[in-house]
């Protein structure tokens, strides 16, 4: 969704870095691009990145936890259960209003597995959004490793629910109706 949204929003005319970890995507023409590798290099390049910008759309499927140590040499099997520690990654959609004082429209996404809607408006709030941008993971076929997608736009002001459609042409319409929120 991320490369579609970054497509969509250049074909609008608008400068657009697009900040992604590792995909076999390509990126669209015309679009700064920043690769990163872990949650970590993410958060800090979005840090960096938003002073100044106009719309951030953050809809990266950062992953929540990380291990706490990483193992140098390969681990070993042995007789006993392994336990993993995890640790919190840095939220990087929770930091923008608060930590890097971003000023700008605020797009973040919610995928959920029940209660979509309810989940979305406290995210928006939570989060300090203008829209959240809400799909239902539990649709087989549809979001995560799908050209297709469907989407409820959540913002202070209702919601508006896009029908089933290829991610290029729902980016198309997300990007037109974040930049109505332009003030
Ligand atoms: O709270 P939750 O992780 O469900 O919210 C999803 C939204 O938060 C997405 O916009 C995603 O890009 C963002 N996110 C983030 N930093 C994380 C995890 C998710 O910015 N560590």
């Amino acid at each position: 969704m991320g490369y579609a949204l970054a497509g969509a929003a250049r074909h609008e005319g608008h400068e657009v870095c697009l900040v992604s970890g590792p995909t076999s995507l390509d990126v669209p023409e015309g679009v700064d691009f920043l690769h990163v590798e872990s949650a970590q290099e993410m958060y800090e390049a979005v840090r960096d990145l938003q002073r100044g910008v106009q719309v951030a759309i953050l809809c990266a499927a950062v992953a929540d936890y990380r291990p706490v140590a990483v193992a140098e040499q390969k681990i070993k099997k042995g007789e006993d259960d392994l336990l993993l520690r995890l640790e919190r990654t840095p939220d990087i959609l929770g930091s923008m209003r608060g930590e890097f004082g971003f000023a700008g429209v605020l797009v973040g996404f919610a995928a959920e597995t029940q209660d979509l809607l309810t989940y979305a408006r406290q995210k928006l709030e939570r989060k300090g959004c203008d829209m959240i941008v809400a799909n239902d993971v539990s649709r087989p076929g549809l979001g995560f490793d799908s050209s297709m997608n469907e989407v409820t736009l959540v913002t202070r002001k209702g919601e508006l629910a896009l029908p089933v459609d290829t991610k290029e042409h729902l980016a198309l319409q997300i990007v037109r109706h974040v930049i109505d929120l332009i003030p």
